[in-house]
């Protein structure tokens, strides 16, 4: 498969924008620039279609260019609604009520653009609210970009010292330049589904929250153990922290109310974004009432700055309305056909493997999954690091592409199907799954 002018179009970008890409995560070998997307198929400037699975980083539940939520799109410019920023709108009232009964665990809901102004807003309701100032995330979890967050993801062996950490810390591994020193401090990193380590970090310091993923889907898809997600609950109340569970990529994706309602226990402040407007930007901070009604609480020492020139901009509102709608109607079933969909994927990706004799773990929450190249499901990132073999990965997904299959071309990245994909887009990637696998065996 050709991808000239893609090469071309970054070089060119490159010389004015860093990198030549406005978000360098989006940065692939190969090099392809999409032109246009339908349904379940992109499109690139060389003239390749493919089926896609990355979704735009999870977003498009739906599939791209949903016609539904475009009209919706559409009839807001036509009734010249307007970013006013001034007073309320009528609009996000109602996508806040309609939020709400598809969330039940939250009283109340605020809007943002992106997940990492959601995520930042709840490490800051948390701090407000407990007047202390650590913070606790995982190892291999993302939360966004901001400093208190931008550490420890796809952390190199040396980095963690070379060996598994069980029951404690990790060393700090932050990911972007530019954290003063004494802000990278208070951000403490664990392994997932290990308590003790929780519990040990919790005695040292004083934390005002943990934040995490319910399952780590920046990794793959790294399911909690059974009870670990009841176990944070407790540590957090008998620590008096808030447990943030970062719904960013779970949210309307693992079901309506993302993974929450699936594993039965309820965080203090939940953030989404992605799946709720079906790829356009929006995000939600989401909680009990105590906690988000600090940002008009009548102690000014309390009181918490919610603010954004684009907050419920009414053109993401106006798609995340149509989104929520179509999610939630019964009679489109989107989560029953997404799972049959999931299913269908997997039990034709186990069977090829096993043809092949190639040893994988396919973890999969509904729509999303990842094919492991190792003998068990990770629990951690230090699983994935110790046993799955990202090379063998990365030629994987590098040769799916090349037969017009879709997946981002770095090991451990996350699947995603949308409800426009079709059974026979998933025989189809079948197919080439098949062809690769023999051409990469020989
Ligand atoms: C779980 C999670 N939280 C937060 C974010 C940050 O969201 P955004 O990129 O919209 O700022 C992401 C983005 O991938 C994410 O996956």
């Amino acid at each position: 498969m050709n991808h000239l002018k893609s090469e071309q179009l970054l070089a060119q970008n490159s010389k004015t924008i860093p990198g030549g890409l406005a978000s360098l995560n989006r940065k692939g070998d190969p090099v392809i620039a999409f032109t246009r997307a339908k349904g379940s198929r992109l499109w690139d400037i060389d003239g390749n279609e493919y089926i896609d699975y990355h979704a735009g980083f999870a977003p498009y539940i739906l599939g791209h260019n949903d016609d539904d939520l475009n009209s919706a799109v559409i009839k807001a410019l036509q009734d010249n609604l307007s970013n006013y920023g001034s007073g309320p709108t009528q609009e996000e009232g109602e996508l806040a009520r309609l939020f709400l009964q598809a969330v039940p665990h939250a009283d109340k809901v605020q809007f943002f653009n992106t997940g990492s102004e959601a995520t930042a807003q709840a490490l800051r309701v948390a701090r407000a609210w407990t007047g202390r100032s650590h913070i606790i995330k995982m190892q291999g979890g993302y939360n966004g970009h901001h400093n208190a967050v931008a550490t420890n993801l796809m952390s190199s062996r040396e980095q963690l010292g070379g060996k598994r950490i069980v029951g404690d810390e990790c060393p700090s591994v932050p990911i972007t330049a530019g954290i003063p020193p004494e802000e990278q401090a208070l951000t403490r990193t664990v392994p997932f589904n290990d308590l003790d380590a929780v519990e040990r970090v919790a005695k040292k310091y004083s934390i005002a929250a943990l934040i995490t993923e319910p399952a780590l889907q920046n990794i793959g898809v790294v399911k909690p153990q059974p009870g670990y997600l009841k176990g944070l609950r407790d540590l957090a109340d008998r620590y008096g922290f808030l447990l943030i569970f970062d719904e960013v990529k779970t949210g309307f994706r693992a079901s309506l109310g993302g993974y929450q309602p699936i594993a039965g226990v309820t965080a203090d402040l939940s953030t989404y974004g992605k799946a709720i407007a079906n790829g356009f930007p929006i995000a939600a901070l989401a909680g009990k009432s105590s906690y988000m009604d600090l940002a008009v609480s009548s102690d000014a020492k309390k009181r918490v700055l919610i603010a954004g020139t684009y907050n419920a901009h009414p053109i993401p509102v106006a798609a995340a309305f149509a989104c929520l709608k179509k999610l939630m109607d019964a009679k489109n079933d989107v989560y029953g056909r997404l799972e049959a969909l999931g299913r269908k994927l997997e039990a034709g990706q186990r069977e090829l493997f096993a043809r092949h004799k190639i040893p994988v773990t396919i973890s999969r929450i509904g729509s999303a999954s990842c094919v492991y190249f190792m003998d068990e499901e990770p629990r951690d990132w230090w699983d994935i690091l110790e046993k799955h073999n990202g090379d063998f990965d990365v030629k994987y997904r590098r040769a799916l592409i090349d037969r017009g299959i879709y997946h981002f071309p770095v090991a451990a990245k996350q699947g995603s199907i949308s409800f426009a994909h079709s059974d026979a887009d998933i025989e189809k990637t079948l197919e080439a799954t098949d062809c690769v696998l023999r051409e990469l065996c020989k």
